[in-house]
């Protein structure tokens, strides 16, 4: 079964309700059906009902199974909107603007899954990464212990003889675009999970990426992932994690072994932390072209509830697959 069916088949068995905001998006109206057929999650579309029900007939999409609410018209909007004032008044935020921004379906989506009228949200399909994170951020803010949100994607590389059967995490590839070493830390350990919740892995080895091995180079960069590798072991002692790795020191037997001699991880990793979202973001999008791989996110990682942005490219596949992942880590 292919790691995409053992998603689904795992989301069909939690029964989890997930809210997708942008309530007139074609291609999400036009998953609602597999989305219900398949038993994934209950979805809850956001948005204007009339405004809803004809894009979907323009559309030639099946909403039954879903349900509709529209921000404005729902019982619970007033409190809705003096919870969010209640977080941001520190802040300068004013009851109007509260009101205004429960308005905003992004917003109100994340503030359903804060309240636990939602477990999960999926959105992106014609947002920004950027707003799509910046409401679950204010709102449902980070999980304990975490200081910044990591996007993973997992890879499928065909024919490759690395990683766990071809199949890779990589992270941070879509969030924080500075990374410290605490938050390099902390992206390994919330890749780790992923690894195991939606892979399978049963032992992720993490590989701290550089371009320097084991100090073969030195530059405040490389030190700076030698302190993530030292923090996430220090602080996650349960991790099978080491570095700083250049790539091929990470993924290639012999090149680990003769540049990282007696690391425990050296030259089999199958989670790989990037030190920036730059070479993040380029690593993914080089392996996906270059090696045809299956590139599945960006997971959201790090956020107390699951978020999970679309990209705007997406498929109406897609949005399938992505909701039921967030229903998985749901
Ligand atoms: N992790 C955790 N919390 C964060 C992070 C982070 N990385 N960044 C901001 N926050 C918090 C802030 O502390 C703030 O909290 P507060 O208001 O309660 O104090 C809240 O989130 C909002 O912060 P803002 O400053 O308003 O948000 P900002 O404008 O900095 O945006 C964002 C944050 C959206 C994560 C931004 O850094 C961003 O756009 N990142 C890059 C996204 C992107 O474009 N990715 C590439 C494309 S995706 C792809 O190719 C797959």
């Amino acid at each position: 079964m292919s790691l995409l069916a053992e998603i689904k088949e795992k989301a069909a068995k939690k029964g989890k309700t997930i809210v997708l905001p942008e309530g007139t998006e074609k291609r999400t109206l036009l998953a609602i059906k597999d989305i219900v057929a398949q038993k994934i999650a209950n979805p809850i579309i956001l948005g204007d009902e009339s405004e809803i029900r004809a894009a979907a007939s323009d559309a030639g999409a099946d909403l039954s199974g879903a349900e509709i609410v529209d921000p404005a018209k729902a019982a619970f909007f007033d409190d809705y909107v003096q919870a969010f004032y209640e977080m941001r008044k520190s802040k300068g935020l004013t009851l109007d603007q509260a009101k205004a921004s429960m308005l905003d379906p992004l917003f109100f989506a994340s503030m359903m899954v804060k309240m636990g009228k939602a477990d999960g949200e999926v959105a992106g399909a014609e947002n920004t990464t950027g707003n799509v994170l910046r409401p679950a951020l204010q709102i449902i803010k980070t999980a304990p212990g975490i200081s910044a949100v990591s996007g993973s994607f997992i890879m499928i590389v065909p024919n490759c003889e690395y990683g766990y059967n071809g199949i890779l995490v990589f992270a941070d590839c879509a969030v924080t675009p500075m990374p410290t070493a605490e938050n390099l830390a902390e992206f390994a350990k919330a890749s780790a999970q992923t690894a195991v919740t939606l892979c399978g892995m049963p032992e992720p080895k993490i590989g701290m990426l550089s371009f320097s091995t084991k100090g073969s180079a030195s530059h405040e960069v490389v030190d700076k992932v030698a302190k993530a590798t030292a923090i996430a072991k220090e602080r996650f002692p349960e991790l099978k994690v080491d570095g700083e790795f250049q790539a091929d020191a990470a993924l290639v037997p012999s090149v680990g072994a003769s540049k990282a001699p007696g690391s425990p991880v050296a030259g089999q990793c199958n989670v790989l932390i990037f030190p920036d979202l730059q070479a993040g973001n380029i690593g993914y999008k080089l392996v996906q072209r270059f090696a045809k791989a299956e590139a599945i996110g960006p997971i959201l990682q790090g956020i107390d509830k699951p978020v999970n942005d679309l990209s705007r490219g997406c498929s109406v596949e897609d949005i399938v697959n992505v909701v039921a992942m967030t229903a998985v880590r749901a």
